[in-house]
């Protein structure tokens, strides 16, 4: 099973921004930690960080017919992005969404996912573990292995 993992804006801040929320541990550590979850799952993955709403668009359609799901937290686009919404719902890839933090109880303007709604699962509040979540979810549901 392949997986393309996606992070959005201000995610490469991780460690420096708003670490109360997001807590102190680095984008690296995020990478490793899915990395390290791939392997010992048998999982192959591709890790993918962006700014920018149209590379994040560019990076889903690319993932058509090329790996067997995508985990997406989109960050700040979660909330603004029906680019993203569309590309994802374009792909038709089993998609889950993953925030660190858990946006329901945070301010009005994150309680909207536009890419939740083409994803079959969300996983917010969990930290690095919802990446792992993500992945158990799809590996039980699409696991070829
Ligand atoms: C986030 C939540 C978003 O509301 C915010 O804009 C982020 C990170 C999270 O992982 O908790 O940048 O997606």
């Amino acid at each position: 099973m392949k997986i393309l993992f996606l992070n959005g804006p201000n995610l490469n801040m991780l460690g420096i921004r708003e670490p109360d929320i997001y807590g102190r541990q680095t984008y690296a550590a995020l990478e490793d930690t899915i990395r390290a979850a791939c392997d010992a799952r048998n999982v192959e993955c591709e890790i993918f960080q962006s700014n920018h709403e149209g590379v994040l668009v560019d990076m889903i359609q690319s993932a058509y017919r090329v790996v067997d799901a995508i985990v997406i937290n989109p960050a700040a686009y979660t909330h603004t992005s029906v680019a993203i919404l569309d590309a994802l719902k374009a792909v038709a890839l089993p998609a889950v969404e993953v925030h660190l933090s858990d946006i329901s109880a945070r301010e009005a303007f994150r309680q909207i996912s536009y890419a939740g709604m083409a994803c079959e699962k969300t996983y917010a509040g969990y930290g690095f573990d919802g990446y792992i979540m993500a992945i158990d979810y799809l590996l039980d549901k699409y696991g070829k292995s």
